[in-house]
C-alpha cells in the first residue's frame, strides 16, 4: 500500500481568492489529494463557476461569497462552514490586489484597498477561522506574501507594504497559535502567469507580451511561474510534509530572488 505523506484526505480546506489564478489552482490541488475544499471569493459568478468546474471533475467543493475586507462576510462564512463542516484544517489566505503606483501617485483610497484586501483580509478571516481549527486537531494556515514582501519593487508602494506586513504577521500568528497545534507559514511567489500579473502590464501601460517576457527572463529558471507551481508549494506547507515548519516563508519564484 502507498504511504500517504500528505495526510489531507477528508480534511476541510478554505481558500480565498479561489475563483482565479493561484487560489483556483491550489483549491484544485487540495481537492486532488482528497481534501474537502471551500472556495471563497468576492466574485460570486466566477467563484460559482470555479466550484462547478471542480465538482464536474468529481471533487468535493463548495463556493461561498466572501469579501475578505468585510468583517460581516468573514464571520458569516465561518458560521456557515462550522454548521456544515465543523472543523477546518487548512486556511489559505490568498486574496490580494495590486496597484502599480508610487506613494505620490497612489490615491488614498487605492492605498486603503490594497492594504485592506492583501493584509487586513488575512487578519479578518483568520480571526473567525482559527477557532474552527483550534476546536479540532489544529491545522495549517498559509498566507500569500510575495517576493515583494521580502524586497522592494518599483511602482508598487502599497503592495510592498502589505506583503511585508503579511510576512511578519505570519510570524506573529505562528507564535500565538503554535500552542493550539496551528502552524502558520507564508508562501512568497515570484511572477506567476495569472490575470493579476497581466493586469499589471495594463496598469503600467506596457505591451503585455513584452512585460511577461521581461518578467520571465530575469530569473535562473527563465520562465514565469504557473499557478500550479505555487499551488505545489502551498500543498507542501498545508501537508504533513512540513510538520515542523511554522513562522517561515517559502519562496517559489524560479530563483528570482537569488
Ligand atoms: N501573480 C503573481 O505574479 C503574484 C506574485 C506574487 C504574489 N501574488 C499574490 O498571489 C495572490 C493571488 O494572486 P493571483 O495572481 O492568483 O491573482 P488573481 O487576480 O488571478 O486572483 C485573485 C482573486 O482574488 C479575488 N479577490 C480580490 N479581492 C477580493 C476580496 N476583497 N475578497 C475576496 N476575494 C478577492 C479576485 O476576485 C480573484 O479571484 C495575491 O495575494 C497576489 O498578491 C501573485
Amino acid at each position: 500500500m502507498e504511504k500517504d505523506y500528505i495526510q489531507l484526505k477528508d480534511k476541510v480546506s478554505v481558500v480565498t481568492g479561489a475563483a482565479s489564478g493561484i487560489g483556483y489552482a491550489t483549491a484544485e490541488l487540495l481537492a486532488e489529494v482528497g481534501s474537502k475544499v471551500i472556495l471563497l471569493d468576492i466574485d460570486s459568478e466566477k467563484g460559482n463557476q470555479a466550484a462547478q468546474n471542480l465538482r464536474d471533475k468529481g471533487y468535493q467543493v463548495d463556493f461561498l461569497k466572501c469579501d475578505v475586507t468585510s468583517s460581516h462576510d468573514c464571520q458569516h462564512v465561518s458560521e456557515e462552514i462550522n454548521r456544515k463542516y465543523g472543523n477546518v484544517y487548512v486556511l489559505f489566505n490568498n486574496a490580494g490586489i495590486i496597484k502599480r503606483k508610487t506613494v505620490v501617485d497612489l490615491e488614498e483610497a487605492e492605498w486603503d484597498s490594497v492594504i485592506n484586501v492583501s493584509l487586513k483580509g488575512v487578519y479578518l478571516l483568520s480571526k473567525y477561522i482559527i477557532p474552527l481549527m483550534a476546536s479540532g486537531e489544529g491545522g495549517s494556515i498559509i498566507n500569500t506574501g510575495s517576493g515583494w514582501g521580502l524586497k522592494g519593487g518599483d511602482k508598487a508602494a502599497a503592495y510592498c507594504a502589505a506583503k511585508a506586513g503579511v510576512v511578519n504577521l505570519t510570524k506573529a500568528m505562528a507564535i500565538d497559535h503554535g500552542p493550539q497545534n496551528i502552524r502558520v507559514n507564508c508562501i512568497c511567489p515570484g511572477d506567476t502567469d495569472t490575470p493579476l500579473l497581466r493586469d499589471e502590464a495594463k496598469q503600467l501601460q506596457l505591451d503585455e507580451g513584452a512585460f511577461l517576457k521581461d518578467s520571465a527572463i530575469d530569473r535562473p529558471l527563465a520562465r514565469l511561474g504557473t499557478p500550479r507551481d505555487i499551488a505545489k508549494g502551498v500543498l507542501f506547507l498545508a501537508s504533513d510534509l512540513s510538520s515542523w515548519m511554522t513562522g517561515t516563508e517559502l519562496v517559489v519564484d524560479g530563483g528570482g530572488l537569488a
